[in-house]
């Protein structure tokens, strides 16, 4: 079974969704949104697999611990681990308060470390485990306009990196690293093609981009430590 954290909507429920499609049971995780997570629930128990809910902050590391508690409670364990929550605030450098810092870091990176320590504990017991951390291109191309979160996509790599050594031979941790897939909701036609016209590829990704390199990931055997670029190319531009 899976964990998808930030399911209740966008990127996040499009992984839910495929990983149920590929037949995996799933453990859905919100934050505020309460409704949104219904309608995943409701969407994935549709797909015939068992689908259940659990809220959390998970800037709380305490509620972290609560988490998992109540989903070992209820599911016995876990085999998959998906980071996906995350927050994209845009705040120029010399606005970004102490509190402003610690919100992004605490839930793109704190939270995806300490996420992937309670999995791990129930994967080894099962001898194996997945664990895919959703950066961003962000991780390797400086947004000043984002810095706070381009820092944490950095580390998230990194810590990518560093549990895949620390977690082998029987866990597996990997990163996506996707670029303009689904926008901001509020962005105009304009804006929308202005940042289709920056990949190489001459459009925006569709969430299927992403989901079908988390499903090659959780089946790649002998692929640990890796960040897949999903940007239709446009870190090759710069
Ligand atoms: N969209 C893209 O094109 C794109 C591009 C590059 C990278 N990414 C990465 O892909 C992932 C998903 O992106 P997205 O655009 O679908 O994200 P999004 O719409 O911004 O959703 C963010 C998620 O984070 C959750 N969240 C916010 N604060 C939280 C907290 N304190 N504790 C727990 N969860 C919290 C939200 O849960 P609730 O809604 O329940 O509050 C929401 O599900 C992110 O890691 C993002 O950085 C996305």
């Amino acid at each position: 079974m899976a964990l998808v954290t930030g399911a209740a909507r966008r990127l996040g429920r499009h992984i839910a969704r495929a990983l149920a499609r590929a037949g995996a049971d799933v453990a859905i995780h919100y934050h505020s949104a309460e409704d949104g997570a219904a309608q995943t629930q409701r969407e994935l128990q549709l797909l015939g697999v068992r689908a259940e809910i659990f809220q959390a902050d998970l800037a709380n590391t305490g509620e972290i611990t609560d988490l998992f508690v109540r989903l070992h409670e209820s599911f016995g364990g876990l085999d998959i681990l998906i980071n996906s929550a995350a927050l994209f605030n845009r705040v120029p450098v010399l606005e970004i308060t102490p509190a402003e810092w610690d919100r992004v870091l605490n839930l793109n990176l704190r939270a995806a470390f300490f996420c992937s320590q309670e999995a791990v504990r129930s994967m080894k017991r099962r001898g194996a485990g997945s664990i895919i951390n959703i950066a961003d291109i962000a991780a390797f191309q400086p947004w000043p306009a984002y810095a706070h979160h381009s820092i944490s996509k950095a580390g998230l790599v990194m810590l990518t990196r560093v549990l895949a050594r620390a977690l082998a031979p029987e866990i597996r941790v990997n990163a996506i690293a996707p670029g303009p897939v689904l926008p901001p909701d509020d962005l105009s036609e304009a804006q929308r093609a202005e940042l289709a016209e920056l990949t190489a590829l001459n459009r925006l990704g569709a969430p299927e981009d992403v989901t079908s390199a988390v499903l090659f990931l959780i089946g790649a055997g002998y692929v640990t430590g890796e960040t897949l670029v999903v940007d239709g190319g446009k870190l090759l531009r710069g």
